[in-house]
């Protein structure tokens, strides 16, 4: 999903010579092809992860595998070959129970195996000596695949009403604006670090969700429940709200509140 705006957000802005690669065209996990494929980039970027949250409670090491393994190979080729990183990881990386916006360099608190295994792999890029820029999003949404603004509008379509939780907090965020703010960072020389991708503002899946169906002239058919009412086999953070401290600090531009770039965003994802 995040690929796809990335490939064209790169392209948007200049690179000439951009290389998409799938799993079938290069396994994250093969070394050997890794390298080889690597040694004569200026840049590699990796959105490849095990982004099944549920599912990686059952699958942890095929989840270790993808999220940490790998990032650990691509970013130890990107240090052999002078190439910059740039790893995409989550809010998950921490518990969600603080009241304040979670620094860049807050020590992580995991709480489930998605987290783990992405903390595994920040930790793997930190420690291969690539110039990396770790990007934490969240809460994402965009047109190239399944995603909260999609199913809800579905639903809403198909059930004319809807519980959506209003006790989990976050920053729904657009792939359009990440892909978007990485070339910013990049365009900066932005040093090497950890950076929070997020939009500004927070909002609950409830809030997230009345947007949804208001663009999508679905009516007032969303009432608010909470995470009680949906057991699912891995913990969610509760208030997920990243700050963007260290992007401020470099003077560059955020995305920018989550509810107005929903509205410039909505026509494009719903479609
Ligand atoms: N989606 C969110 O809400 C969210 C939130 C926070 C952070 N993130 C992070 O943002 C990044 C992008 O997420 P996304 O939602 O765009 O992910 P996505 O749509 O699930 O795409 C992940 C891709 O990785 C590929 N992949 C898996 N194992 C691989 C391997 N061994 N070698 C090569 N490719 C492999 C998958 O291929 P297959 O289709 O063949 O499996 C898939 O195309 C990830 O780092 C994710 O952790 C996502």
């Amino acid at each position: 999903m995040l690929a796809a705006d990335v490939i064209e957000a790169l392209r948007a802005a200049g690179a000439t010579d951009v290389v998409p690669t799938d799993r079938d065209e290069l396994d994250i996990l093969d070394a050997d092809a890794v390298a080889l494929a690597v040694a004569e980039c200026d840049l590699l970027i990796n959105c490849a992860a095990f982004t099944a949250v549920d599912a990686a409670e059952e699958q942890e090491s095929l989840a270790h595998a993808v999220n940490a393994t790998g990032p650990g190979i691509l970013a130890r080729a990107a240090a052999v070959a002078g190439a910059r990183m740039v790893h995409f990881s989550t809010d998950y990386v921490f518990a969600g129970d603080a009241t304040e916006p979670y620094a860049e360099d807050a020590p992580t608190t995991p709480t489930g195996a998605y987290g783990r295994t992405k903390a595994a792999g920040e930790e793997a890029v930190r420690a291969s000596g690539a110039d990396a820029l770790i990007l934490r999003t969240a809460y994402l949404y965009g047109r190239g695949g399944p995603c909260f603004p999609k199913t809800i509008a579905k639903a809403g379509r198909e059930r004319g009403a809807l519980s959506v939780v209003d006790d989990q907090i976050g920053q729904p965020t657009w792939t359009r604006d990440v892909a978007a703010f990485m070339v910013r960072l990049l365009q900066a020389d932005a040093p090497a670090g950890t950076y929070h991708a997020t939009s500004a503002g927070q909002g609950s899946w409830y809030d997230f969700a009345r947007e949804i169906v208001a663009s999508a002239d679905l009516g007032d058919i969303v009432t608010p429940t909470d995470s009680s009412a949906y057991e699912r086999p891995a913990p969610r953070p509760a208030w997920s709200v990243l700050g963007h401290g260290a992007t401020e600090a470099l003077g560059i531009e955020g995305i920018g509140d989550w509810r107005e770039r929903w509205a410039v965003a909505a026509d494009e994802v719903l479609a």
